[in-house]
C-alpha cells in the first residue's frame, strides 16, 4: 500500500472565507437582477417604477457587495500572512515564480502553495481590479440614475433648476430640473454605464475560468483547495513553494 502523508496547513482566516461567500452571493445576486434590468421589456416590465424598483434593488444589493469589497481591501493590509497583497499581486520574483510552477508542470510534478498559485494570484489581482471599477461606476450611476448616495446629493443639487429644491427631484421626471444640465449629466454619465457593463462582462467571464481552473487544479494538483475555502485549511502532500523557512 502507497502511504502518502497530508500535513494540514491553515491558508486562509475567517474574514477572508466570509468575504469570498459574501462576495460570491452578492455578485450572483447582483448579476440575476441586472439581467431582469437588461431583458424587462421581453420579461413585460415596462412601468418606470418597475424600472426604478429593479435599479434600487440592484444597488442596495450592490452597497452590501461594496462594503463587503472594502472590507477586503483593508484586509490586504492587516490580515493574516496569505491575505495580504503583497503575498496576492504580482511583484518582484514573479515570473520567477510563474517559470517555475510551469516548468513543476511539465515534470509532472507541481509544485503545491499554501496561497495562491502564480496563475491564481493573476487572477485574484484581475478579478479585484474589476471589482473596483465595478464598484465605482455602480456608485456613480446609482448618483446619477436614481440619486442615491454617496453622490446623489451633488446629483441632485447640480440638475436642480436654478432656485429649485433638489430634494423634491423624482428619478425619471423632468420636474424641478434644468434641461441643459440634465443634457450634460446624460452625456457625463453614459461613459460609466459602459465601463460598468463591460467590467460585468469580462467578470461573469473570469469567474468562469476562475471555476474552471480551481476545479482543474484541485482534481490535478490535489491540496482540497476548494474546501479551504470553507475550512481555511490546505491538505498538502508536498512541501509549499510559498512557506517560508
Ligand atoms: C459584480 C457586481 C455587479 C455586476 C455583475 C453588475 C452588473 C450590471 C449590469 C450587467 C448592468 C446593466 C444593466 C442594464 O443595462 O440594464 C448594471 C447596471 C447598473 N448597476 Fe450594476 N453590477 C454590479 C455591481 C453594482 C454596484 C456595486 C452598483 C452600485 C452600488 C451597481 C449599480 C448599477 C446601476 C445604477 C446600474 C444601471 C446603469 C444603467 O442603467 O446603465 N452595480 N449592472
Amino acid at each position: 500500500m502507497v502511504n502518502i502523508s497530508f500535513k494540514e496547513y491553515k491558508a486562509w482566516d475567517a474574514p477572508i472565507r466570509i468575504f469570498h461567500w459574501i462576495n460570491f452571493i452578492s455578485v450572483i445576486s447582483l448579476i440575476f437582477v441586472a439581467l431582469i434590468m437588461m431583458y424587462k421589456k421581453e420579461l413585460g416590465i415596462s412601468s418606470i417604477e418597475a424600472k426604478i424598483a429593479l435599479k434600487e434593488l440592484h444597488v442596495i444589493i450592490g452597497y452590501i457587495f461594496v462594503i463587503n469589497l472594502l472590507w477586503r481591501i483593508i484586509w490586504g493590509f492587516i490580515g493574516s500572512k496569505y491575505a495580504q497583497w503583497a503575498y496576492i499581486f504580482p511583484g518582484k520574483g514573479y515570473i520567477k515564480e510563474v517559470r517555475s510552477y510551469i516548468k513543476s508542470i511539465s515534470d509532472g510534478n507541481p509544485r503545491q502553495y499554501i496561497g495562491h498559485n502564480p496563475p491564481g494570484r493573476l487572477a485574484i489581482s484581475i478579478i479585484m481590479l474589476l471589482l473596483i471599477f465595478i464598484s465605482f461606476s455602480g456608485l456613480i450611476r446609482a448618483g446619477t440614475d436614481i440619486y442615491y448616495p454617496p453622490f446623489g446629493s451633488y446629483i441632485t443639487q447640480y440638475i436642480a433648476s436654478p432656485g429649485g429644491d433638489s430634494q423634491s427631484l423624482v428619478p425619471y421626471n423632468p420636474k424641478g430640473t434644468d434641461a441643459e444640465k440634465v443634457n450634460h449629466l446624460k452625456k457625463i454619465k453614459k461613459p460609466f454605464g459602459k465601463i460598468h457593463k463591460y467590467s460585468a462582462y469580462t467578470l461573469m467571464l473570469i469567474i468562469i475560468i476562475h471555476i474552471i481552473a480551481v476545479v482543474r487544479t484541485d482534481i490535478r494538483e490535489g491540496g482540497s483547495i476548494i474546501t479551504a475555502m470553507f475550512t481555511g485549511t490546505k491538505l498538502l502532500k508536498k512541501k509549499p513553494a510559498d512557506l517560508e523557512p
